[in-house]
């Protein structure tokens, strides 16, 4: 880990050393690799940007098609409507967790936005941006500020589309105004769909505000058909105004309701283990402030090879010899980081900052951050951490469920009281990952969107390259899933999640949003071409269930939630449990409690 640290600030130096003054580019990473793979007449493959489905499986498909305007499309989606084959949507580094990209079967289309990439209009008068759906939110924050507009409220990470951030219900943090979620600001969409033989089997579907089917289109999972273009509704640039205040979690619960009304942009990064919670105290400024601040967050920098695989090597090391004390000793070396670097908020990429001072800057550079994704290729000297061609590099499960505001408090004295029997270095595995970030989001009329205000948990943790290994003190992580999935009816976040998370989410939405949103599914798409194996299970088609996949070892791969030991590992001492906090869970465990 300091090796790490080491290895950053040296190439950070370095790459300032080196860039001759006359060309301004920040320091390059290698891109993220393509995700769709085409061979010849085997056809082609897609996987997500960690190179891994939660199953592990490779999704396979005929042929790819990268259309580059909206008339091109209609031609390919006619072309395969008319032979029935099936279709899913791929975005150029495909983020989701789940096989949300994979077409049905092995002989469908997939149809990549990679092309689609252009802003087609800024109309500055009524502050809209109408951009195609490949566009990235890095793009569609460029072009906005270009015209002294901003998007309001969006995602931390610049490399997601707008048809896939849209399609997941993704977001950032708060519950002002319409709220975080990008979706709640579309104001215009164009959908193409397939059509009946006498109106040429595809067609533009155009939708306004107002339009009910948009609270179906605007969070539809990619089966409605593809999304071409998004109009968005934006603000007049403003500044804000951020800082960090490090407290003691003895009172997160009783706080994390009126923060969500104190701070504009607030969120909470907990450090269980450690008893910490950050407050990101951030709120909307005039204009006029002072201040150039940047966000630069540490885990989406181009990262030396070097250093992330040392990170992983330490914390392998920590997993096989279950040294608990000296995973928190990681964790802590992590959150040193992160409180260091005033959590990716500078000056100017001034880190030296007095802990606790405000940044004033741009909101267009202070609202998300990825600079990972652009510059020339330096042949894997640097990377993305999660970057699959890293060799030995990292590989963590990523969950995202929210719970509803209401619930939040009871959830976290739930999970602080799961600590006080377990003990906190249990906790220490998720803090390596930069801690549970903790996000408002607020309740939104899209069918597939939150039902209510919520907080949503980012977990993210250890996965070891072996499916058939245990983590260390997996069953805590997994009840603390089970209680607020279960206990407290949370919803997976669509592009996060294992498997088992996924286990009734749609029964949480009621009957009327999911017959509402079927509704416009049948119109759109009859013969449920854009449907797949996981979209159906997700959505309860075909009998429902499915969701899970139940085999030996299932439940450490969070692909069941497990009901007899072989589920777990039993060889290596992890059986079948019932919580402890939460005795309806089902989690694997040593008779240590590790
Ligand atoms: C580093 C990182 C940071 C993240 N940060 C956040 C965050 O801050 N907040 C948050 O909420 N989430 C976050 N996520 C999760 C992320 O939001 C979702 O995984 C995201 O929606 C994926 O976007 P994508 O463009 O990669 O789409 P994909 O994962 O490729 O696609 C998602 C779905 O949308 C469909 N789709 C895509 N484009 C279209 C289209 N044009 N028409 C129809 N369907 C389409 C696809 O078929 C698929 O079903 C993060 C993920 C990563 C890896
Ligand atoms: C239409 O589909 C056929 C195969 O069915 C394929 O050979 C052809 O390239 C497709 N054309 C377009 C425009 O996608
Ligand atoms: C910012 O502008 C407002 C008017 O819009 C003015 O009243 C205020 O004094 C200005 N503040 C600064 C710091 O310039
Ligand atoms: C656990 O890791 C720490 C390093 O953080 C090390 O000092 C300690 O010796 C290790 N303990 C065991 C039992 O391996």
């Amino acid at each position: 880990m300091r090796r790490g640290l080491l290895a950053i600030t040296i190439v950070a130096v370095a790459t300032q050393c080196l860039v001759p003054s006359t060309t301004v580019h920040l320091a390059g990473a290698s891109a993220p690799p393509p995700v769709v793979r085409c061979a010849g007449s085997s056809g082609c493959t897609v996987t997500n940007a960690y190179g891994a489905f939660p199953d592990r499986s490779t999704c396979r498909a005929a042929a790819a098609a990268f259309p580059a305007s909206e008339r091109e499309l209609l031609a390919v989606v006619a072309n395969a409507t008319a032979a029935g084959t099936r279709m899913k949507v791929t975005t150029r580094f495909s983020h989701s967790v789940p096989k949300l990209a994979c077409p049905a079967g092995d002989r469908g289309l997939i149809i990549s936005t990679d092309s689609l990439s252009r802003v087609v209009a800024v109309h500055a008068g009524r502050r809209e941006i109408t951009v195609e759906a490949g566009v990235t939110l890095g793009q569609l924050i460029d072009a906005a500020a270009e015209a002294g507009l901003a998007v309001p409220y969006t995602p931390y990470w610049l490399g997601l589309t707008v048809g896939g951030l849209l399609s997941t219900g993704a977001h950032g943090s708060s519950l002002w105004g319409k709220g975080a979620a990008v979706h709640e600001y579309v104001v215009g969409m164009r959908v193409v769909t397939p059509a009946p033989a006498s109106e040429g089997y595809a067609k533009v579907r155009v939708l306004a505000a107002g339009d009910p089917e948009l609270d179906a289109a605007k969070v539809s999972l990619g089966v409605l058909g593809v999304i071409s273009q998004v109009t968005l509704s934006l603000q007049p640039m403003f500044k804000r105004s951020v800082r960090f205040e490090e407290h003691d979690d003895s009172d997160l619960a009783e706080r994390v309701v009126a923060f969500a009304s104190e701070h504009e942009f607030g969120d909470i990064l907990w450090y269980p283990g450690h008893g910490k919670a950050v407050y990101r105290i951030d709120d909307r400024v005039a204009v006029n402030t002072s201040g150039d601040g940047v966000c630069d967050f540490v885990g989406f920098q181009p990262t030396p090879t070097i250093a992330i695989q040392a990170v992983r090597l330490t914390e392998e090391g920590m997993e096989t010899a279950k040294n608990s004390s000296g995973m928190c000793d990681m964790a802590l070396v992590t959150s040193a980081i992160m409180s260091a670097g005033n959590y990716g908020v500078t000056e100017h990429g001034v880190t030296a900052l007095l802990p606790g001072r405000p940044v004033v800057g741009y909101q267009n550079r202070l609202q998300s951050s990825g600079r990972c994704l652009a510059g020339p290729d330096d042949a894997l000297r640097t990377a993305c951490p999660w970057d699959p061609r890293v060799s030995h590099g990292t590989f963590f499960f990523e969950a995202g469920v929210s719970v509803s505001l209401s619930r939040t408090a009871a959830f976290i004295h739930d999970v602080q009281r799961l600590r006080g029997l377990v003990g906190p270095r249990a906790l220490c595995g998720v803090e390596v990952y930069s801690g549970v970030l903790m996000r408002y989001v607020r309740a939104s009329t899209a069918h597939l969107g939150k039902v209510e205000d919520s907080v949503e948990f980012d977990l993210t943790y250890y996965r070891s390259r072996d499916p058939a290994a245990p983590r260390l003190y997996q069953g805590v992580v997994e009840e603390i899933q089970q209680m607020a999935l279960r206990k407290y009816g949370a919803l997976p976040h669509w592009g996060k999640n294992q498997n088992a998370a996924f286990e009734g989410a749609v029964g949480k939405y009621g009957a009327s949003r999911v017959a509402a949103f079927m509704a416009v599914k049948d119109a759109y798409d009859p013969d449920g071409l854009f449907s797949s194996e996981w979209s159906n299970q997700v959505l309860g088609i075909g009998g429902g269930g499915g969701v899970s996949v139940v085999r030996d070892g299932c439940a450490l791969e969070g692909l069941c939630v497990c009901s007899q030991d072989s589920h777990c590992a039993p060889s290596k001492g992890y059986f079948c449990r019932p919580g402890r906090v939460y005795k309806e869970a089902r989690v694997c465990r040593r008779d240590d409690g590790s």
